[in-house]
């Protein structure tokens, strides 16, 4: 382990180092030390390889916030981003391209050393591949859109263990541009589990950030710390004013486009040496573009992954099946299920005024919605009601119909039981689905989302994910429709049940919605309708819902089957009705009917033939 005497000695090691010049494009490397990387064994489709151009359009968003802080002179600026590696890589490119173009900086570049638990600093940089040699990069130029490797640079002087805190902010407050002729960019890695909640850290050391930061930005150098953490920034009071938060969200298409062009060019320029990679090299576009919608929603480093899988075991092809049969398994480990519709308008019974909505609303996602001049996507259709009336099969059907992916959550998944952690699963639901979008984001039970409102036992975590829900239902802008089913809603704030387009209360169905319904689930059964008594069937199940009628019919051909596998006759029917019974009891069904009617919802039901064409419109409570 190393003294702080060592430590130090470490920094002058760096201080005085002076094989670090500009190394231009096409000079030989330095063989066996100093900027000279290990050789790269591996193929080059890993994620050190970034171009530097189109990488990330949402990290370009990074570029312009460095920038920022950077004419600001803030010192401190606290990342949000899973990608660690593609931040780096950012980092390091804005370091060598864009830094000099700072005044402070005074036409040099940017050293930058990124700190890791297990490895201390170790400075990074920007590499070109000139056959087997890797060629350190020290200048760009603006327009420059080669694809370059980010790594840490060997030789011990640019590694710099630090045991503790005082390590770590001894090396950036020692740290000298004017000595090095280079401002610097120091890189935390994890840097959550030293800020914020985490229980260890003593007051001392969040004093300690502050003054490092404060000091920073009042002496206007060219320094800059940059902590990363891969879930969502909890900064103490103490240092907001000497931090900026950054929250970048998931890759999108865009970005993954670009990532799939990387290795398709890659295969198709070295076709010789991997003559196994044909399929990839001779992707077309429109394939490409199919890719990139079967990835959304994973971090790059995930998507690259799945690439790889896919090569290897689907013979050297990037197989959109096997990409999201691997996407559907990551996101159920996070709770996350990726809807497969089966169902469309047609298979719903009744439900007129809801369908009737939901074709009305499916052409605001069009051009034509915002050429004729609306200026965002609708936002989302609540649904609330007796159990078992269709709302989670409406939810389904809206995939189906609008051709939408869709994701869904059960409210449950989201509770965490640590601080901060209900956010944090919001927080990534709400980017994955962006990630995603146009989609629909189903939130099951939602109800259970905001639950409790006592802060004292959760932390405050409702109002956590209340508010990040009310900001992203207000803000975002990409075409994430959130459907909401739940049952009960007196828990809901009334101005998260405005920002909804489409509020329904879904009711028990009328006579004419449960002939439907019969034949519906009748015809499952490949059977016609014609051949039973509906209107009998339809008489002994007032104050039977959806899901009741649906088990109903189970019931009577499991009955009609087993009994020497004859054809169910309508007493089969009836006996299964009183297996089954209603839906749920008179007293309940009313105070969720009272309380549709004191929220103004719209009926998703109407007791008129479903043939007839209809109209959302508010509750008609004359026929309870
Ligand atoms: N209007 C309907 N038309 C056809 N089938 C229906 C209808 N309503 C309900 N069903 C059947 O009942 C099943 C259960 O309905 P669904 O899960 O949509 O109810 P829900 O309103 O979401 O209930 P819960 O409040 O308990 O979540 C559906 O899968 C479907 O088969
Ligand atoms: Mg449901």
């Amino acid at each position: 382990m190393k003294t702080k005497q060592d430590f130090l000695r470490g920094i002058s090691l760096i201080s005085d180092t002076t094989d670090v010049k500009a190394t231009r494009v096409g000079n030989k490397p330095p063989s066996g030390e100093g900027l000279s990387p290990e050789p790269e064994r591996i193929l080059p489709v890993r994620f050190c390889y970034v171009p530097t151009r189109s990488i990330v359009s949402a990290m370009d968003n990074l570029d312009i916030k460095l920038r920022e802080c950077a004419a600001a002179s803030l010192a401190g600026v606290a990342i949000t981003s899973p990608e660690e590696d593609e931040v780096i890589s950012r980092v390091c490119e804005f370091a060598v391209k864009t830094a000099p173009y700072l005044s402070r900086d005074g036409g040099n570049p940017r050293r930058v050393y990124v700190w890791h638990q297990s490895t201390g600093f170790r400075r990074y940089g920007l590499y070109e591949r000139q056959g087997e040699n890797l060629v350190p990069v020290e200048t760009m130029g603006e327009e420059d859109d080669r694809t370059l490797a980010c790594r840490p640079l060997s030789g011990d002087e640019n590694t710099i263990e630090c045991d503790d805190y005082d390590d770590i902010f001894a090396f950036i407050r020692d740290y000298d541009p004017k000595a090095s002729n280079a401002g610097a960019i120091f890189v935390l890695c994890d840097w959550h589990n030293y800020i914020g909640s985490s229980p260890n850290l003593e007051p001392s050391t969040l004093d300690a950030q502050k003054v490092l930061l404060s000091e920073t930005s009042k002496a206007g150098s060219n320094k800059t710390v940059i902590m990363l953490s891969p879930q969502r920034w909890n900064i103490p009071v103490e240092l907001e004013q000497v931090i900026r938060v950054i929250d970048l969200p998931l890759p999108d298409k865009e970005d993954i486009v670009a990532k799939v062009n990387y290795y398709v060019d890659y295969f198709r320029d070295n076709l010789e040496a991997f003559p196994d990679k044909r399929p990839v090299a001779e992707m077309s576009e429109r394939e490409i573009e199919e890719l990139a919608d079967a990835c959304a929603g994973l971090t790059l480093f995930q998507m690259e992954n799945t690439l790889l899988m896919s090569l290897a075991s689907c013979d050297g092809r990037f197989d959109r099946e096997f990409i999201l049969r691997e996407k559907r398994e990551m996101m159920k480990n996070q709770g996350i299920e990726l809807i497969e519709p089966k169902f469309g308008y047609d298979d719903v019974g009744g439900l007129e005024p809801a369908k009737a909505w939901a074709r009305r609303y499916r052409n605001r996602f069009t051009q034509a919605a915002f050429d004729y001049g609306f200026t965002r996507y609708p936002r989302g259709m609540f649904m609330t009601g007796i159990p078992g009336c269709g709302k989670s099969l409406m939810s389904s059907v809206l995939c189906q119909e609008w051709g939408m992916n869709g994701i869904r959550i059960k409210a449950s998944d989201l509770k965490g039981s640590l601080v901060g952690e209900s956010e944090q699963k919001t927080d990534n639901i709400i980017k994955m689905a962006e990630a995603n979008a146009p989609c629909l984001l189903v939130v099951d039970e939602a109800e259970k989302m905001f639950a409790s409102t006592d802060a004292s036992r959760d932390g405050g975590a409702s109002q956590g994910v209340l508010s990040l829900f009310l900001t992203f239902m207000q803000e975002s802008q990409k075409g994430v429709f959130v459907v909401f089913t739940l049952n009960n809603m007196s828990a809901l704030p009334r101005e998260l049940i405005d920002r909804f387009e489409g509020r329904f209360f879904f009711d028990l169905p009328s006579a004419s919605e449960r002939a439907d319904i019969f034949n519906i689930h009748i015809s499952r059964f490949n059977r016609d309708p014609a051949n039973y008594d509906i209107e009998d069937l339809v008489s002994k199940t007032d104050g039977f819902n959806g899901r009741g009628i649906e088990a109903a019919v189970a019931e009577a051909f499991g009955a009609a089957f087993a009994d020497d596998g004859r054809e169910p006759t309508n007493d089969d029917f009836v006996t299964a009705f009183d297996v089954i019974g209603p839906a749920a009891d008179q007293k309940t069904i009313e105070s969720l009917r009272e309380e549709a009617k004191a929220k103004q919802l719209m009926t998703a039901n109407r007791p008129k033939p479903a043939s007839e064409q209809a109209k959302a419109e508010p509750m008609d409570f004359s026929r309870i």
